[in-house]
């Protein structure tokens, strides 16, 4: 074992596919078997029937991949390139101390590897988590509905604002003060473009650093009859507390809705006071960034938005114009407690273009972290780190005022852990010398007061720095400045600013939540184990190893706002990471924000929309034209981008949805007749390819083709590239943009529902739109740049930054023969499974059994199937669902129910897994199918060996039960049989088994 893995914190050898080439369990041997069986001579064959002309040739080239040893040495050299220094950076992304039980749950992978837990008899320990999540949160802002959870603060602050709007029925208007984060408004400002939300900026005032509410009120009378709500800060990015409750209280005042900007760490006992105590009721929404309740900088990603809504007697309609996960307490068939998700209605998955918000895959994970370290402080040791944060706050402020030229820039205004100085040089200057004394000693704030010749600089303090931190900073200050006898003391924070009443949030200890933590793991299912066949979602093997490279401290604690020659490492990795996708896509450019396939398709969208501004000659696109098989984001993003369905004057507008052929493709009679129509409104196609029955769209370069022919432009959703990266090229397809989940064929970790991170290619056609930070390399060194007309952006640094660690140490571990053996075997796997399934199950799209498939493939039953199993008491669009819950019986995850076909069951096997783990699979399979013709009856009763029985979802969104009391940690129950042991046991006794235990269910 060579040194690198030695050091490891894991032993790689424990775990079966850590060390196997590319992580793929097949033996050639095996590969050799199932080519033979499906009657072919190689793994190209399976490529056969896609046109030679959109095939790569040899012009695909992403190097040799590493060894293991060899990758770990090159991406620690990468991390060992970035300086971390003594940091006294904040501003929009806060750095406290991690609890340890941060460390311990990322190493449970029956957590950080589950999928969304659509299943809730299989995905307790997620929905657990999240709840306790919420709850925590609930405990110290006083809100009921806390949702689990979304991207990040900017993200939380558009869908705040959008839903204000929606309650407000006809109000469009908002005002977002000016003092919220730039970062964020900059955000919020590119997300509104070509919607009808109309953004107004409330400027503050430079010299106190506060809003002037006779200002607010000013433009509240201006933009009244329009005006839905305020988006105000509590402390604003110069560090100041703003008037909250005189800002709610105007709201209040003018019936309008107040959305509060806060931040978790300062409202606990002794704290600040929660937004639900401002003005005489409390705001209606509060939004916040809530990353550093668990994670460390990561350059700026993942974060986690935390989204509060009202849910009490007085309001319980607001929530429904709300996005995202809420998770609600229930029962199951035995009356034991159980939680699962509530008010999915709302989702695009189901209300597809009229969806509150496109968010599917979102930060859960950061929120499971964030509930654990939340647990692990309690209410007591949150106001321990405020205090200290205060306290480091005190003492800088004493400090740094008592040396001759620095001065307080808002002498009469009152601040928490952040401060602007005025220095007696330039900012810049002063910063550069102070990193020579490897200080990072805050950011210049000089043009956000937009004050001439002014040197500002803000500070911030946490419970991170220490009194050694301290005397480094005085000894900086020695060297370089004459110290006065004088020095001034920070302000008090009034009274009323703070909260009077206790927060009621125990504190557990570390291996009592470890423990609880472990039971919640192994509530769940992980594609370490066994076969993850959730079809669309790609459940592959997430190497160990990316977690640790993506863990180093070189990579973790470096803050975004650091200066870029601080930030080589990460820089590289972003520059290389984009260069390996033009290679995987064979397109030009690279948008590097996306942190989900939802936000990607977004980022395409927008960016064909400022594409025809610029080209269209006055010529309105209000047209898009999507699949009806195509993954509910697809038209809720474009909904959100602004292509609002409707007729007017006779014609279209919005999405125009294509049908598929008795091939299971696009129908192109219908393409070109939809075409002739509208030809010069048309913005452009979503087309997911392979598509959702994992057929490839072997007409697509002509479709595409015949979309540029009338100006609008191609998108291809990713989500399916592990059938087809390395095999075919992008460009020659014809695809203007598409994103890439790193969550699926990249390998990171689902995490029970996110974070993900989706990287968008580009054709040279939008290079100059491309929105964010991109990375060149100049002279040696990396430099962030921003394109010509760009978009705007989409995240306030650089997208899920730790997540890009993960993908980038994936593809070095694959190289170029890694990437097409990757796509290989994920086809021949389902190949495979779909020529032995399909002989015991009818397939979808109906007539397409002889249609080659790729990555996956749908089942169903026969029409007599249906009705006989409908005749025993369940309703028909129950049965699917119902199957999937006895995949469960057999310890393996359902696959993908009743999407994209509403009596289908789709399967996606990856290629993680050995032949002999696809046999055994098939015999669950045909296990099924023998239950499902001599003993339907069993459905009914399915699950039986899971911690809990069928959960009643009907009951959670009716009595909506989104709150306990945290004072103690729930019990768990465990598995009835363990996945681990029925994976041990013969087909035939589990099924024994089932026998059983339905004969025993009430
Ligand atoms: C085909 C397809 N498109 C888009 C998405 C959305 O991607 P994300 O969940 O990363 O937002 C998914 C997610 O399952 C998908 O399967």
């Amino acid at each position: 074992m060579s040194e690198h893995v030695r050091n490891l914190p894991y032993d790689p050898t424990k775990f079966k596919r850590e060390t196997l080439p590319h992580y793929i369990s097949m033996t050639d041997g095996e590969i050799t078997e199932i080519l033979q069986i499906l009657g072919l001579h190689s793994l190209d064959e399976l490529f056969d029937h896609l046109p030679d002309n959109i095939k790569f040739k040899n012009e695909f080239n992403m190097g040799k991949a590493l060894s293991y040893n060899d990758l770990i040495e090159h991406v620690t050299n990468v991390a060992n390139k970035n300086k971390i220094m003594t940091s006294y950076v904040g501003d929009g992304l806060k750095n406290y101390n991690i609890e340890k039980i941060v460390d311990d749950v990322c190493s449970i992978r029956g957590l950080t590897t589950a999928y969304t837990p659509y299943q809730p008899e299989r995905g307790q320990g997620t929905l657990w988590s999240l709840y306790l999540f919420s709850n925590a949160i609930h405990a110290l802002t006083g809100f009921e509905a806390v949702n689990a959870s979304m991207y990040d603060r900017s993200t939380c602050l558009f869908e705040a604002l959008s839903a204000s709007t929606k309650i407000s029925k006809n109000k469009n208007t908002v005002l977002l003060l000016e003092s919220n984060y730039p970062g964020d408004i900059e955000v919020v400002q590119t997300l509104r473009k070509h919607t009808s939300l109309n953004v107004i900026l409330v400027p503050f005032n430079k010299s106190t650093g506060l809003t002037d509410l006779s200002v607010v009120k000013d433009y509240v009378e201006k933009y009244q009859t329009d005006l839905a709500s305020i988006a105000f800060p509590q402390v604003n990015c110069v560090g100041n507390i703003e008037n909250f409750s005189g800002l709610t209280e105007i709201c209040e005042d003018h019936k309008l809705l107040s959305i509060a900007v806060i931040d978790p760490m300062l409202i606990s006992t002794e704290g600040l006071l929660p937004p639900s105590q401002y003005g005489k009721k409390g705001t209606n929404f509060f939004v916040a960034e809530g990353q550093h309740l668990a994670l460390a900088p990561n350059f700026g990603g993942p974060g986690l938005g935390i989204f509060g809504t009202r849910y009490n007697e007085t309001d319980k309609l607001s929530i429904r114009a709300t996005p995202g996960r809420y998770i609600g307490k229930t029962i199951d068939h035995d009356g034991n407690d159980a939680v699962t998700m509530i008010l999915s209605t709302r989702e695009q998955h189901i209300r597809r273009d009229k969806a509150s918000s496109n968010i599917c895959s979102n930060q859960a994970f950061i929120a499971t972290l964030a509930g654990a370290a939340l647990l692990s402080r309690g209410s007591k040791g949150i106001t321990k780190s405020f205090k200290i944060a205060r306290k480091n706050t005190e003492n800088l402020y004493n400090l740094i005022t008592s040396f001759e030229g620095f001065k307080p820039q808002f002498p009469n205004t009152t601040f928490v852990n952040e401060f602007c100085v005025s220095l007696p040089i330039n900012t810049s200057d002063f910063l550069k010398m102070a990193r020579k004394d490897q200080l990072e000693l805050g950011i210049d704030v000089s043009e956000r007061l937009k004050a001439k010749n002014a040197n500002v600089l803000l500070i911030s303090c946490s419970d991170i720095q220490t009194d050694e931190d301290y005397r480094k900073v005085e000894s900086f200050l020695l060297k370089k400045f004459k110290k006065t006898s004088t020095s001034l003391i920070a302000p008090k924070i009034p009274e009323k600013y703070l909260r009077p009443d206790q927060v009621k949030l125990p504190a557990f200890k570390r291996e009592e939540l470890f423990d609880f933590y472990q039971k919640l793991g192994e509530q769940n299912v992980s594609p370490d184990d066994n076969i993850y066949p959730l079809g669309s979602c790609t459940m592959k093997y997430n190497p160990l190893v990316n977690d640790y490279l993506a863990g180093l401290p070189g990579i973790t604690n470096l803050h975004p706002q650091t200066n870029e020659l601080n930030a080589q490492g990460s820089l590289q990795i972003l520059y290389e990471i984009a260069d390996l996708f033009k290679q995987i896509t064979g397109l030009a450019g690279v948008a590097l924000q996306p942190v989900a396939g939802a936000q990607g398709e977004l980022v395409g969208i927008k960016m064909f929309q400022a594409y025809h501004a610029d080209h269209s000659k006055g010529q309105t696109r209000n047209i898009i034209l999507i699949p009806k098989s195509a993954h509910g984001t697809n038209p809720a993003t474009s909904t959100m981008a602004g292509f609002i369905t409707k007729e007017a004057n006779g014609s279209a507008q919005g999405i125009i949805e294509i049908c598929a052929n008795s091939h299971g493709q696009i129908d192109m009679n219908q393409l070109k007749e939809v075409v002739s129509k509208y030809h010069q409104q048309i913005a452009g196609i979503m087309v997911t390819n392979p598509n959702t029955s994992g057929i490839f769209e072997t007409n697509f370069k002509e479709m595409a083709d015949l979309i540029h022919s009338v100006g609008g432009l191609v998108y291809m959703d990713g989500a399916n590239m592990n059938a087809i990266a390395g095999i075919v090229n992008l460009d020659k397809l014809g695809v203007d943009a598409v994103h890439n989940n790193l969550h699926k064929t990249w390998s990171i970790p689902h995490g029970g529902g996110g974070p993900g991170d989706a990287i968008v290619a580009v054709s040279k056609k939008l290079i100059d739109y491309i929105p964010g930070t991109q990375v060149k390399l100049s002279n040696g060194v990396y430099e962030i740049f921003h394109a010509p007309k760009s978009i705007g952006s989409f995240h306030r640094h650089h997208g899920n930054f730790a997540h890009k660690v993960r993908g980038y140490s994936y593809l070095l571990a694959l190289g170029t023969e890694g990437v097409i053996k990757m796509s290989s075997i994920a086809v021949l796997s389902a190949r495979y499974l779909f020529h032995r399934l399909g002989k015991a199950f009818p397939t979808l799209p109906e007539n397409t059994q002889t249609i080659p498939r790729m990555h996956e493939f749908i089942l169903t039953l026969t029409k007599e199937d249906f009705d006989r199993i409908q005749k025993i008491g369940i309703p028909r669009t129950n049965i699917i669902p119902q199957i999937g819950k006895l995949f469960l019986d057999f310890g393996v995850h359902a696959p993908t129910v009743a999407f994209p076909e509403a009596f289908g069951l789709m399967i996606e096997p990856t290629e993680s897994f050995s032949k002999k783990e696809l046999d055994r699979f098939c015999d669950i399979v045909f296990c099924i199918r023998k239950i499902l013709d001599e003993y339907p009856n069993i459905l009914i009763s399915a699950p039986h060996f899971t911690p809990i029985k069928k959960v009643d979802e009907v009951k959670a969104n009716k009595d909506i039960k989104l709150n306990i009391n945290i004072d103690r940690l729930p019990s768990v129950l465990p598995n009835k049989i363990t996945p681990h042991a029925l994976d041990s046991m013969s087909i035939n006794e589990i099924f024994e088994r089932i026998l059983k235990a339905h004969e025993e269910y009430k």
